[in-house]
């Protein structure tokens, strides 16, 4: 995140804290909102209006958020199209209760516990330019308010096993982690898995392909988070900073076949590193580019191991509820590492930026 950025997060939020923060009548709520200035843009809580439903729409008291890497693309103003709108609300995953529902709604009811899914308009199948344009907390509204209200089509009911806070890391990361691995990647019990560092997407993608008796090998610049790392099942791990080539350790404990999957967030420094350690017939998840977007498509070396590519942008209702079901199957809990409170949302981004943390960061509202 830029620098300038950060700052601006964290003025706002020391204005807020001045304007005397936590007092707020029953009729508002507070959330947070974009204000775009210059190239960047600004976090500003504002207490506005309660929303209500309206024919089928429902009102979702919002009990947890959690933070992608997406969001401080963001804020820094470098995610391009479906970014931010002046007024618009960040965050893409939330949690909670429902509180209130629309006429003609019969998909949940008052007390339901509920998340909303990452694109609110994109329910099954392929997806369109207009689902596409329905992403939460960039082209529609995000769940960092207390109150959220939305289409009833556009949310999930949640695991019985998960806490809020557990369940607001599931849209983005967990779903992106699903469809890479299982839909997409068609993974089977034995497969080997390549996760590239420990953010969100990969520590769901180990305990998932964990879960379903394959071999994920983590890598990580920090050997703490390693350790953690294997006590959720990692079969293997390697530090990338102790390793520069550490896609050589990665295919020796594959024992030389290489990997049958890679979630590839990495991007240009990674991505031909992962080319190197896959397997025959195996396949890559695209899905990002923490060390900035690799451009050249690996036409030799895909064809010559007769690999898969896949482009991958989240996924739909559907595969949100194919997870749920995996993860209940299986009593996965999802990884908070940290959690922060709504007024603090301008330190939950710092930490994400800090890079000093391990599976996910989450706001408590
Ligand atoms: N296409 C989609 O639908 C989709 C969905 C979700 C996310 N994404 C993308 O996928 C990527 C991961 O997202 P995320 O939310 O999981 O990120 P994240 O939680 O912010 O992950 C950050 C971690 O990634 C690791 N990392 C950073 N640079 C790395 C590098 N050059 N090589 C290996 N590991 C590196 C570090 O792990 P250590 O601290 O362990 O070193 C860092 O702590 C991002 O590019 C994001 O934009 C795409």
């Amino acid at each position: 995140m830029h620098h300038q950025a950060l700052r601006s997060l964290l003025l706002a939020s020391a204005a807020f804290a001045m304007l005397g923060g936590s007092a707020h009548a029953a009729e508002t709520i507070r959330q947070w909102q974009f204000a775009p200035q210059g190239e960047t843009v600004e976090l500003a809580l504002r207490e506005v209006a309660a929303p209500t439903p309206a024919r089928g729409e429902v009102a979702v008291r919002v009990r947890a958020v959690s933070l992608n890497r997406r969001d401080l693309m963001m804020v820094a103003g470098n995610y391009g199209r479906g970014g931010t709108q002046p007024n618009g609300v960040p965050l893409s995953d939330g949690a909670g209760e429902v509180i209130a529902v629309g006429a003609d709604v019969t998909r949940f009811k008052v007390g339901d516990r509920v998340a909303g899914i990452f694109f609110e308009g994109w329910l099954d199948g392929a997806p369109t330019a207009e689902s596409l344009a329905t992403a939460r907390g960039g082209n529609a509204g995000g769940m960092l308010s207390e109150i959220v209200v939305t289409a009833a089509e556009g949310l999930v009911t949640i695991p019985e096993h998960l806490t809020f806070e557990e369940a607001a890391t599931l849209p983005c990361a967990g779903v992106t982690a699903w469809v890479s691995l299982f839909k997409r990647g068609r993974l089977e019990a034995g497969d080997f898995v390549l996760l590239e560092g420990t953010g969100g997407v990969s520590v769901f993608g180990l305990q998932l392909a964990a879960a379903a008796g394959a071999k994920p090998i983590i890598t990580s610049s920090s050997d703490a988070k390693l350790a953690r790392a294997r006590e959720l099942g990692a079969f293997g791990t390697v530090n990338y900073r102790a390793n520069p080539d550490w896609q050589r350790e990665v295919r020796a404990l594959t024992g030389g076949a290489g990997v049958d999957h890679v979630l590839e967030g990495g991007g240009q420094d990674t991505l031909p590193r992962a080319l190197q350690a896959l397997a025959y017939g195996g396949h890559v998840a695209i899905i990002g580019g923490l060390s900035g977007f690799a451009t050249d498509v690996p036409v030799g070396t895909l064809m010559g191991l007769n690999a898969t590519a896949s482009g991958i942008y989240v996924g739909s209702r559907a595969d949100f509820e194919a997870l749920n079901a995996f993860l209940a199957a299986h009593k996965i809990k999802p990884v908070v590492d940290k959690v922060f409170e709504l007024v603090d949302a301008p330190a939950a981004f710092a930490a994400m930026d800090s890079g000093e943390f391990f599976g996910k960061v989450v706001i408590r509202l």
